[in-house]
């Protein structure tokens, strides 16, 4: 039955298609949807998944920013380097490699999305930073797709290619993805969006991919899109003109299912109220003034105006050297350290103060046991050491990854350029 019905409105569309409306201006038509709707994120929060170096490598590749370690006599080595930790920090280096090396892993929350009909299932992670809808496909060499689930463009009865279109997302070292694009049905939750921009990967370079995922739902404002010759609207840009409020939530837990809930506010999942702060996001990003920022009960003022971005696509939280110097310089035995390319300190650190930074005009906090990130790199002096979740890039634009969202429920409010945030637990 409800197959017949899609095929019904895939003529109809069709037809629509040959009039050559510019891509950009068609909204995705959407069924099923009613006001709201919530999709299930998963979080693989194996061991293996944990990759403190891997995560501050792509967070500044995607940014295009730099670490900003202190040099000289404050940066130090000595860590003794556990076997399976080398091994990944040689393939960082090695970067260069087009497979997604199996060791590489880092976090990753992932939710079910259907492509074409009949349904291709893919996992995807949803990512508040980008604003492409691209997977991994069927036309890339098979060396880069083990590890992963592939869309076939050939395999769905509605696929349409946008001839002429391209996607790209290249970073300053000369890495990146890109390829085609079509339209096609995609499926998240009950929500159905047909002639969805799909862009497909042809080819990606490894450490762009950070695995666990079989593509990127970007859901940052569509002025930041790839696509050329035209943008093209991003799911949410599509899917919002159907729901109740123009608005969706990220619920990020630790170890446990959250989700993504589009149109409605789940007063369920946080405690205390929403507190919101006006964009800052002349960039498209979900950005907002952050100036100041605590460490335990000392405060501290940026020298210079400051934003932050929320990330959920990335997972550390990249903050100025000075809040990581002061931070880290508050935990015994912390140090910068060259081997691994960022702060570490022992993972049996106890009570570890907590980090707070304003949201414009409210505080948020990140409390202190969660400043460890993952299983041990190795030991020095016989102590284990861990990557910490707080380090530190250059410029006055911060990101807020899912460090953040593992302790504080989003809303991303599109309709009313705002974002607002409470906290929840651990
Ligand atoms: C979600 O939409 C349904 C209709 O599909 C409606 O009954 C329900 O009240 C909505 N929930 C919220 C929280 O808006
Ligand atoms: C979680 O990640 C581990 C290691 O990468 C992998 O072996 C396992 O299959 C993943 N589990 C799920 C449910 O995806
Ligand atoms: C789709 O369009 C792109 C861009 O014009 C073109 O390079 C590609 O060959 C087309 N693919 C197919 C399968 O027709
Ligand atoms: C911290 O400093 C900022 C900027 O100077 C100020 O606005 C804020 O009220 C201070 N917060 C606390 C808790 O002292
Ligand atoms: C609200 O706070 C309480 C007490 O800290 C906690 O047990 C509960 O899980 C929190 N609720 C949510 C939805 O996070």
């Amino acid at each position: 039955m409800r197959y017949s019905f899609k095929l019904t409105l895939i003529l109809v569309l069709s037809a629509v298609c040959v009039t050559g409306v510019p891509v950009e201006l068609e909204s995705g038509t959407t069924v099923n949807v009613n006001g709201n709707f919530s999709i299930p994120v998963t979080h693989n929060a194996s061991a293996a998944n944990h990759n403190g170096p891997q995560a501050f490598h792509n967070a500044i590749k995607k940014w295009g920013i730099a670490k900003n370690l202190p040099s000289g006599d404050y940066l130090k080595g000595g860590l003794v380097l556990d076997n399976v930790v080398s091994k990944r920090l040689f393939n960082l280096v090695q970067d260069t490699s087009v497979t997604a090396t199996p060791g590489s892993r880092d976090v990753q929350y992932t939710i079910p999305v259907n492509i074409g009909i009949p349904a291709q299932a893919l996992k995807i992670n949803v990512d508040t930073g980008s604003a492409d809808f691209w997977v991994f496909s069927s036309s890339q060499p098979t060396s880069q797709t083990t590890s992963h689930t592939t869309f076939n463009p050939k395999k769905s009865l509605v696929y349409s290619n946008l001839t002429g279109y391209s996607w790209s997302i290249q970073y300053a070292d000369g890495s990146g993805a890109s390829g085609e694009v079509g339209v096609d049905t995609v499926e998240v939750g009950k929500a159905t969006v047909l002639r969805q921009a799909v862009e497909l990967a042809k080819t990606v370079s490894s450490g762009f991919i950070s695995g666990g995922n079989d593509g990127i739902m970007g859901l940052a404002f569509g002025k930041l899109n790839s696509v050329s010759p035209r943008q093209v609207r991003t799911f949410f840009e599509n899917v919002m003109y159907s729901l109740s409020n123009k608005l969706f939530t990220a619920y990020l837990r630790h170890s446990a299912q959250g989700s993504y809930d589009f149109g409605y506010i789940d007063s369920k999942k946080y405690n205390g109220t929403i507190k919101y702060t006006p964009l800052a996001n002349a960039n498209g990003f979900w950005e907002f003034t952050s100036n100041y920022y605590k460490v335990g009960e000392t405060n501290y003022t940026h020298p210079e105006a400051s934003t932050a971005v929320a990330d959920t696509g990335t997972s550390l939280l990249l903050v100025s050297s000075d809040a990581a110097k002061n931070y880290y310089a508050t935990v015994p035995g912390a140090q910068a350290n060259s081997q691994v390319g960022g702060y570490i300190l022992p993972c049996t650190s106890r009570s570890l103060p907590t980090f707070s930074f304003n949201v414009g005009p409210n505080i948020a906090s990140i409390g202190g046991q969660n400043i460890i990130y993952g299983t041990t790199l190795g030991k020095l002096n016989g102590v284990s050491y861990c990557f910490g979740a707080i380090q530190p890039i250059s410029g006055n634009q911060f990101i807020f990854g899912d460090i953040f969202f593992k302790q504080n429920f989003a809303v991303f409010d599109y309709g009313n350029a705002r974002f607002g945030f409470a906290p929840h637990d651990y």
